[in-house]
């Protein structure tokens, strides 16, 4: 994945986004009715990269 500087991203952690990797907000309704604290992760790189981004709570 290509990610451009100074461009704010929030990866999704909790697997339940339909935009993934990107979170779309699904883990607010899931925390709400499961007592789970997921977040995004937020990143802003100082620079142009590409990543490979994986999670352990994603379905391959
Ligand atoms: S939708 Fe998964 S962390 Fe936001």
């Amino acid at each position: 994945m290509k990610l451009s500087k100074n461009i704010k991203y929030s990866f999704c952690t909790c697997g339940l986004s339909k935009t993934l990797p990107i979170c779309d907000h699904s883990h607010r309704e899931h925390n709400l009715m499961h007592n789970t604290n997921y977040k995004s992760l937020k990143i802003t790189p100082d620079s142009n990269v590409n990543v490979e981004v994986r999670s352990s709570t994603w379905e391959s």
